[in-house]
């Protein structure tokens, strides 16, 4: 079975050897995968999340930093930055995985699910990126990877206040990576249907709607936080040292089947 931890070929100083990464919603999903992988590269880590108690536990699992609360709190971002900084003697990369997806349509979608809606997926981690962007320069090989969706690019019913959060990052993923450069990379990572907490609540009332999903993709399947975890591997590695502003999709063949 193909070992998707990289562990079975990790050399001894791994593929992060001694880099420095914040990685937001560390405690469940795609940001624990990507936390286990980059720890098993040999990354120095920074864990936050909203969720103390997991993400106490993934912390300590890869001896990381950790701090709990709200990315759409701009006091828990400046706490967060100053402390992982001194903690780390610097930073090195930022993954904001942390999100929400909250699904009505448009009509129902109230004015507090809009700005929820944004100040999680588009507020924070724009202020993170903000916020972290000094002690990345110092860095001088940094790399800001920003999980968006592919709800950002080819956006579903229901999905209003989400598509717009996830096409903001995006964009602003391509302005930060131009004003950046050449010190600091950025690039949007877009998931399709991956299986997670977030998506298996999507099909708890009605769970044939998840077969009408899988049939959009070219690959009949849903992609796994491992190997979502495996794109942001790339692009915070040296890997990708010439990919900044970029948009990939992991998705199964979901954007164009
Ligand atoms: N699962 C998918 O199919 C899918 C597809 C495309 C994009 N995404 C995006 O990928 C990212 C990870 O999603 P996932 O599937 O791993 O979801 P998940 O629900 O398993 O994990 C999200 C994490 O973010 C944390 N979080 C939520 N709100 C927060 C806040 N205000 N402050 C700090 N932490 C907060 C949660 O506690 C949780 O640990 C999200 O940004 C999501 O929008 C997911």
């Amino acid at each position: 079975m193909l070992d998707l931890t990289n562990r079975g070929r990790m050399n001894m100083a791994g593929r992060l050897a001694g880099r420095r990464i914040i990685v937001t919603g560390a405690a469940s999903g795609m940001g624990r995968a990507i936390a286990r992988l980059f720890a098993a590269e040999g990354a120095k880590l920074a864990l936050m999340d909203i969720a103390p108690e997991p993400l106490a536990v993934i912390a300590a699992e890869t001896g990381a930093e950790h701090l709990a609360g709200d990315v759409a709190d701009l006091a828990y971002l400046d706490d967060c930055v100053s402390t992982f900084a001194k903690a780390l003697g610097g930073l090195d990369g930022l993954v904001n995985a942390a999100g929400i997806l909250r699904t009505a349509p448009i009509e129902e979608t109230s004015p507090e699910m809009w700005d929820r809606i944004q100040a999680v997926n588009l507020f924070g981690p724009a202020q993170l990126c903000r916020i972290a962007l000094p002690h990345l320069r110092a860095s001088g090989k940094a790399a800001i990877v920003n999980i968006a969706s592919l709800g950002g690019i080819r956006p579903n019913l229901t999905m209003s206040a989400y598509a717009a959060s996830k096409g903001g990052l995006i964009a602003f993923t391509k302005v930060l990576a131009a004003e950046a450069a050449p010190d600091v990379r950025a690039n949007a990572l877009c998931p399709g249907f991956i299986a997670s907490p977030m998506t298996d609540a999507l099909y708890v009332e009605d769970p044939s709607r998840r077969d009408v999903t899988l049939a959009r993709l070219a690959m009949n399947r849903a992609g796994t936080v491992e190997e979502i975890a495996q794109s942001a591997l790339f692009l915070v590695s040296h890997e990708s040292s010439f990919t900044t502003g970029a948009v990939l999709t992991s998705d199964g063949g979901s954007s164009w089947h």
